[in-house]
């Protein structure tokens, strides 16, 4: 079931995470706060390296990385680390790896990915492994930042309740960055267009991460978010839709 792994592929995960707003991207980098990871795209295109690195066209390489866009889960993801107490040089790690936290949903069909309607049982089972598959795809590797970007791809799923996927950890069995990440994951889902839906009120997808404090999400990760939620905001903003 699990499709060949291509680096073109691997530049899609990227770039279907994030939203290509490069009019926009300038009013980001210069909020005070921001780590502008200036040469964003020279690190993509370093740690594709790290992955691919015995089958690697440098010039295909070199077309395909101008085009990978900024992306918001990365904003949001190293904000909400930053304001969680994170060393600097860890917030920049868990930018680039949080972008690959969907990396595994190449082992998805696309009908399956791209369904309008509801999964059903079986194909629910299949969605979930993509937690699986990218954390498979990224194992085993000797750089901090492919081994961060493992455990977020294994972890983002899992629910501070224990009622996650796909190991069911609980509480702080669950990595910190995972924990991140899955905040910041629903928050950008629900301010988002897809087909199938449009996007929430900024007020209730607030509501609804304050209602899942301490069962989907880390209670004090909720409250450093939703104290910090105007940053989170203008992120948005800088780079919506
Ligand atoms: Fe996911």
């Amino acid at each position: 079931m699990i499709k060949e792994f291509t680096l073109t592929d691997f530049v899609d995960v990227i770039m279907k995470s994030g939203t290509p707003k490069a009019t926009k991207v300038n009013q980001v980098k210069t909020r005070p706060d921001y780590n502008p990871a200036t040469d964003y795209y020279k690190k993509i295109r370093d740690l594709i390296i790290q992955i691919h690195k015995d089958d690697l066209d440098i010039d295909e390489l070199n077309k395909i990385i101008p085009s990978v866009p900024e992306n918001k889960k990365s904003e949001y993801s190293a904000l909400l680390g930053r304001k969680c107490g994170l060393p600097e040089d860890h917030v920049e790690l868990l930018y680039l790896a949080s972008a690959m936290h969907d990396l595994g949903k190449i082992g998805i069909p696309d009908s399956i990915l791209l369904k309008p309607g509801k999964l059903d049982a079986e194909e629910w089972i299949i969605m979930k492994s993509h937690t699986v598959i990218g954390a498979q795809s990224l194992a085993n590797s000797r750089f901090r930042l492919i081994q961060l970007a493992e455990s977020i791809a294994r972890s983002h799923h899992e629910r501070w309740d224990g009622n996650g996927y796909p190991d069911g950890l609980k509480g702080v069995e669950i990595p910190m960055e995972a924990r991140i990440v899955s905040i910041v994951d629903s928050f950008d889902a629900m301010l988002s267009q897809r087909p199938y839906k449009k996007p929430m009120p900024f007020d209730e997808v607030l509501e609804i991460i304050r209602s899942e404090r301490a069962l989907a999400f880390d209670p004090a990760i909720v409250d450093i978010f939703l104290a910090n939620i105007a940053e989170f905001q203008s992120v948005a903003t800088a780079l919506s839709d």
